[in-house]
């Protein structure tokens, strides 16, 4: 049987940690589809198209996983593609309360697609897309991680805001 898992997210933008997690599941799963939501209650500082492009760049590389936006229910995405498994990472018990409630909704919507949690290398866990962007924004820096495409934009996004 192919096990397909969907990693979704808001990725902005992918983060070292996020693709740690993408690394570590490919051992687990045949294929990973990493799919950015499309327009969040979070008002991201980049836009999707741009988002999927930071995060082309940074798995180019890596086989059996493609990258994809999406809108609406989580698990009704998941259906549309096949996926048996929903992907999160979990980095400290101030994640958990979150990630519970949804993996419990998602349970409830469809008990036939399961979610698993995994663990990013502890060098990532204080790593949150929230933090880097901050570290941008006044001026530091944040190579090693963030993949260097994400540095470049966010750079970029900042420059003059100082
Ligand atoms: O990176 P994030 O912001 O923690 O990702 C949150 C995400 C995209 C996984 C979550 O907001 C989501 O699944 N949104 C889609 C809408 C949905 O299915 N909502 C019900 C979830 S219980």
């Amino acid at each position: 049987m192919t096990v397909k898992a969907v990693y979704p997210g808001t990725f902005d933008p992918i983060t070292n940690g996020h693709l740690d997690i993408i690394t570590r599941g490919l051992r687990l799963f045949d294929e990973i589809l990493v799919a950015i939501l499309g327009n969040p209650e979070k008002e991201p500082l980049f836009p999707v198209g741009e988002r999927i492009d930071i995060l082309k760049a940074a798995v180019g590389g890596l086989p059996n996983v493609r990258v994809e936006s999406f809108d609406g229910l989580l698990i009704d995405y998941a259906r549309r593609r096949g996926a048996q498994v929903i992907v999160r990472g979990l980095r400290a018990l101030s994640d958990f309360e979150y990630e519970f409630q949804m993996a419990l909704m998602n349970q409830r919507l469809a008990p036939d697609i399961h979610t698993v949690f995994m663990m990013p290398s502890e060098a990532y866990v204080y790593v949150s897309s929230r933090l880097v962007k901050e570290v941008v924004r006044l001026g530091g820096d944040v190579t090693g991680l963030v993949p260097p495409e994400a540095v470049a934009r966010l750079k970029a996004r900042y420059a003059g805001t100082k």
